[in-house]
């Protein structure tokens, strides 16, 4: 399938990588990005060979946000009715391998929204989140009044959201918003790298943990703690476990089967 609005390769048959290409409005995230998004990470998330994928965008911006020049004119109607500007989103939140934001340059208003919908989030050292949506006269959208406070606290996500400021990398890194930071040249490696390490372990596994650290983020802490028990137990119904814990016991690297 052929896209004009995002470029989508693998890696050593195992990664699949997104990149957002709207170089002349940023990375604007407007509807025909967003669905070619969604079917992209769709068609990795349905191939058995892909362990794990990425979202990335270029130096300068992983993506400013939603596009403005599209949204300007719409009235409620269009938007509530329509389900314009947001009717796309849901398809990442429904991927069940991992996804990782390697994030360079902007990554404000839907783009920080974005990188947060991710499973975790890579920033170069150039990288800066915001949420500037009040600068607009809205509020974020796709999550981001939701997820900006799990992430990092209640305080700084009201900071962030009121005042529509930036935060660089190192205060990004620093509240937990990103797990690592790394200079921009070796921020495609570092996510392949991750991404690499992830394709290698059991996709049964991986998906289980996934779903169960997801479940922290959504549901109360004792459900969490039964949820993820009960996923723990199920993994001893699968090959891997017994490859993985006899590899370990053998003192070898596992081959997982992904069975
Ligand atoms: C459409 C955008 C855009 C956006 C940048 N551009 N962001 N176009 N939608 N979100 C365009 C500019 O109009 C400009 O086009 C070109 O990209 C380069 O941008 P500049 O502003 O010239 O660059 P610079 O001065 O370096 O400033 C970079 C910037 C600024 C700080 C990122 O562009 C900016 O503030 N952008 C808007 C960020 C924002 O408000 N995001 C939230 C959107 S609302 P031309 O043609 O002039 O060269 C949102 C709601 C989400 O995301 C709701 C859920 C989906």
């Amino acid at each position: 399938m052929s896209y004009d609005n995002i470029e989508v390769r693998t890696e050593a048959g195992k990664v699949g990588i997104v990149t957002l290409n709207r170089p002349k409005a940023l990375n604007a995230l407007n509807d025909a990005l967003m669905t070619e998004l969604g079917a992209a990470l769709r068609a990795f998330d349905a191939d058995d060979a892909i362990g794990c994928m990425i979202i990335t965008g270029s130096e300068r911006a992983f993506a400013a946000g939603a596009d403005i020049a599209a949204m300007a004119k719409y009235s409620f109607v269009d938007t509530y009715k329509g389900d314009y500007i947001t009717r796309n989103w849901e398809t990442i939140r429904s991927i069940r391998k991992p996804v990782i934001a390697a994030v360079s340059g902007f990554a404000l208003g839907g783009g920080c929204e974005l990188a947060m919908m991710c499973d975790f989030i890579i920033a170069a050292d150039n990288a800066k989140f915001g949420q500037p949506e009040i600068k607009l006269g809205v509020i974020p959208g796709a999550g981001g009044t939701q997820r900006l406070p799990r992430a990092v606290g209640k305080s700084k996500a009201m900071d962030m959201a009121l005042t529509g400021r930036m935060m660089d990398a190192t205060e990004a890194e620093r509240a937990g918003l990103v797990s690592r930071v790394v200079p921009f040249e070796k921020l495609a490696d570092e996510a392949l790298g991750a991404a690499l390490v992830i394709a290698d372990f059991s996709q049964i596994a991986v998906m289980a943990a996934k779903e169960s650290v997801n479940r922290a983020f959504e549901g109360s802490l004792s459900d969490g703690v039964m949820f993820e028990r009960r996923l723990f137990h199920a993994l001893f119904a699968t090959n891997d476990q017994k490859e993985g814990m006899d590899a370990f016991l053998a003192k070898r690297t596992a081959k997982f089967t992904h069975q």
